[in-house]
């Protein structure tokens, strides 16, 4: 195989992806050629290919020689015939089997027999493109993400029959384009959308129990969490078109694994055709692209008002945040193993709701409030709260005001087995662990797949490590308490590092 440095590119599909890659193709100093059934489509990336050129010169990310080279490394072609000197095809059309297979087929009759053929699919199992191949091992998955130039990450798909050789010299090259290539095996959703399913299928779940609505769930996730976007922002900006099928999708591809279950919720706003940002109305209404602020469905209150306060120690690590946090108020704190008859309660669960902590712990439900203790109580992190259905109105008053101090805000939800949070963040992780588990990729991979391709602020393994594997396990088994649902079922990676005090990182 050719040095990746000196390697001419074929490309067929000039969309939104294939136009993407012949951008970075050609800047990194590859010859392209760009081909499509549709002339139109290739010359409609051709003109956008020279604006993005420009604009990367005129902001000075690349000087005016450079991207004048770089168009002109870029060659359209009309026939699959016109790519025979290529070392690699990158095929980006059409999400169709049929429609791929037999673009690899044509492309087997005219290339080199050490030519690497890959596809951009992202739903598509890169065995099944291969299978009708006469030489699999040179075809792998090749997955980017959109925008191409700005996502630096690819996926690097193996098939059953993909050679080592042909996903080395992927990886070199994707490291030559300035990507971060990750590799895995070919199991849907691959490493990115597998991984994702946690925050959207769980943030939907929360909303269809009715504990937060969406903008609270996006404001737990953006300000305690510390994601750039929620659940909510990311299916407006992907489009429930794209996402909703995605999540059916990879759903039934692992028989029905409850993990993964999609919701009705997402269903119903398809059929309704409330669909994106782009089109105006998503779950949240857009004026100018601009979102329009909607209102959260929790109180929030800032400031504190001293009050007697019974922190239970069922949890004593939990507790002591929340005495900590405290202790910088003057605000009266009793000891002892019990509340006096009067002193707000508050419990810190981890994955159980705050009925079954006041049950548990034969404390009067009517004065119970819990607290979300896992992202801790640093300035600027969202404290979120909630009540029993028997909490009275001035205990959760009360707590809303204590645990505002310093004027943070403060988001109460309706009870719910591990809060928002919790549940979201013990999903995320386990996921992730499962990944690493059924070895589709390494944790390494795992973290950077999620990093670069979902925007997350950690790689899911080290954010579990962060917050604890212990703590996750028992998030999980709170959560299997509360509602039965094998999806929050703890994996063996998770459960066997939780238990051994190892990092959740540790291949073995
Ligand atoms: P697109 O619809 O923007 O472009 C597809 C292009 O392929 C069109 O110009 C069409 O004329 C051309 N085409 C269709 N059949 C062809 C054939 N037999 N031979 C030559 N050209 C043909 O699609 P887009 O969004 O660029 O996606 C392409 C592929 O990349 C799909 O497999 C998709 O699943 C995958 N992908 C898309 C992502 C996205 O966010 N748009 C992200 C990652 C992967």
């Amino acid at each position: 195989m050719k040095n990746v440095q000196h390697a001419t590119i074929g490309i067929v599909g000039a969309g939104a992806m294939g136009q993407g890659i012949a951008q970075i193709a050609a800047v990194a100093g590859l010859e392209v050629r760009l081909m499509d059934v549709d002339p139109a489509a290739s010359a409609r990336a051709v003109t956008a290919l020279g604006a993005m050129l420009d604009k990367l010169a005129a902001k000075e990310k690349l000087t005016l020689e450079e991207a004048q080279a770089a168009r002109r490394r870029i060659q359209t072609e009309d026939r699959v015939a016109a790519l025979s000197d290529c070392d690699m095809v990158v095929e980006a059309i059409v999400e169709n089997l049929e429609v791929k297979r037999t673009l690899f087929a044509q492309l087997e009759e005219v290339v080199r027999d050490d030519a690497v053929l890959v596809s951009n699919t992202s739903s598509l199992s890169i065995t099944a493109i291969a299978a009708s191949c006469g030489h699999p091992q040179r075809v792998a998955g090749y997955h980017f993400f959109n925008p191409v130039p700005l996502m630096k990450v690819v996926e690097v798909v193996s098939g059953l029959r993909t050679s080592d050789a042909t996903v080395d010299w992927l990886t070199s090259l994707a490291k030559h384009l300035g990507h971060t290539p990750v590799r895995c095996r070919d199991m849907p959703g691959f490493i990115v959308n597998h991984a994702g399913r946690a925050l959207n299928t769980e943030g939907l779940r929360i909303v269809q129990e009715g504990v937060a609505n969406e903008s609270t769930v996006d404001a737990i996730v953006r300000e305690q969490m510390g994601f750039r976007m929620g659940p909510f922002e990311l299916l407006d900006l992907t489009g429930l078109d794209v996402s909703h099928p995605v999540m059916e999708s990879i759903y039934r591809q692992f028989y029905d694994e409850p993990r993964f279950r999609p919701s009705p919720i997402t269903a119903i706003r398809l059929a309704g055709g409330m669909l994106r940002r782009k089109s105006g109305t998503g779950f949240y209404e857009y004026d100018g692209g601009a979102k329009v602020p909607a209102p959260l469905s929790t109180t929030e209150q800032a400031g504190w008002k001293p009050a007697a306060v019974w922190v239970s120690p069922h949890h004593p690590e939990e507790a002591r945040r929340v005495l900590d946090l405290l202790k910088a108020s003057d605000v009266e704190i009793e000891g002892g193993i019990a509340p006096s008859h009067d002193a707000l309660i508050i419990v810190t669960p981890l994955g159980h709701d705050a009925t079954s902590a006041a049950i548990w712990q034969a404390l009067d439900p009517k004065r119970v409030v819990a607290v979300d203790t896992i992202f801790g109580f640093d300035a600027g992190v969202r404290r979120v709260i909630m009540p029993t259905p028997a909490t009275r109105p001035d205990m959760l008053t009360r707590a809303q005001m204590l645990f505002g101090i310093g004027g943070e805000l403060v988001s109460t939800v309706r009870d719910s087995g591990g809060f928002v949070a919790q549940r979201i963040v013990a999903c995320i992780v386990n996921t992730a662990c499962e990944i690493a588990q059924q070895r589709i990729a390494t944790p390494e991979d795992i973290d950077a797949a999620v990093r670069l391709g979902l925007g997350y602020p950690y790689g899911p393994l080290a954010l579990g490590d962060r917050i604890g594997a212990k703590r996750i396990v028992a998030v999980l088994k709170g959560l299997m308490d509360v509602y039965g649902d094998p999806r929050y079922r703890a994996g063996v990676w998770l459960s066997r590092r939780a238990a051994l005090n190892l990092p959740l990182g540790l291949l073995d």
